[in-house]
């Protein structure tokens, strides 16, 4: 029974569509209509300014990482990486907005960050780095999943590989568009060279 409420509150917690509520709420903007059409982090940052992105940065990486700390809460034995997933479900398929949610980066980071914050800094590193080189948020992304995933194989922690490793495809998969975009040169690089207002 704690098992399944567990899923369930991380399932809600990462349902909570934070880049729309903040956006609509506060500005009055739907960002799915703009930008890239995302409902995350990178959008947020792109449409609605860097005040608003940290603010959709911050909630959406805490919702990963109140999920992935239920099993602390609960004191069960299950992993945070595992019950964290429902939260990474919870952001791209969110109950709260349609089922059509972000590209899960963000929760899926707050998930490692309950579970091994040592290895949260190195993932933000290996971010932070490909993010200077290409500045493109989402193939810097996808890039640090895979140098991630193997990582991961040096701390011999295998659900962290194995979670991991099932995020890379699922999180590459979320990036369809951004893939096509990527490969035609039209992928959006940071600073954004458009901004809806303000
Ligand atoms: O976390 C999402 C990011 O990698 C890409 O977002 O808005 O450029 O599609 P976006």
């Amino acid at each position: 029974m704690t098992t399944i409420l567990m899923f369930v509150l991380s399932y809600l917690l990462g349902s909570i569509p934070s880049g729309v509520w903040i956006g609509e709420k506060i500005y009055n903007i739907d960002i799915r209509q703009h930008g890239s059409g995302n409902m995350g982090t990178t959008n947020t940052f792109r449409v609605l300014g860097v005040k608003a992105g940290i603010a959709v940065l911050a909630a959406d990486l805490l919702k990963g990482t109140l999920g992935a700390s239920l099993p602390y809460f609960f004191d069960s034995n299950l992993s945070p990486m595992v019950v964290g997933l429902a939260a990474v479900l919870g952001h791209t398929y969110p109950l709260f907005a349609q089922f059509k949610g972000g590209k899960a980066v963000a929760t899926s980071a707050g998930v490692v960050l309950a579970y091994n914050p040592p290895f949260f800094i190195y993932c933000i590193l290996v971010f932070g780095i490909l993010l200077y080189f290409t500045r493109m948020v989402s193939l810097s992304s996808m890039t640090a999943l895979v140098l991630i995933t193997i990582s991961s194989l040096f701390i011999n922690d295998w659900i962290l590989t194995a979670i991991a490793f099932v995020l890379t495809i699922f999180i590459t998969y979320r990036h369809r568009e951004n893939i096509v975009r990527i490969k035609n040169g039209t992928e959006s690089k940071i600073p954004f060279g458009f901004r809806y207002k303000k």
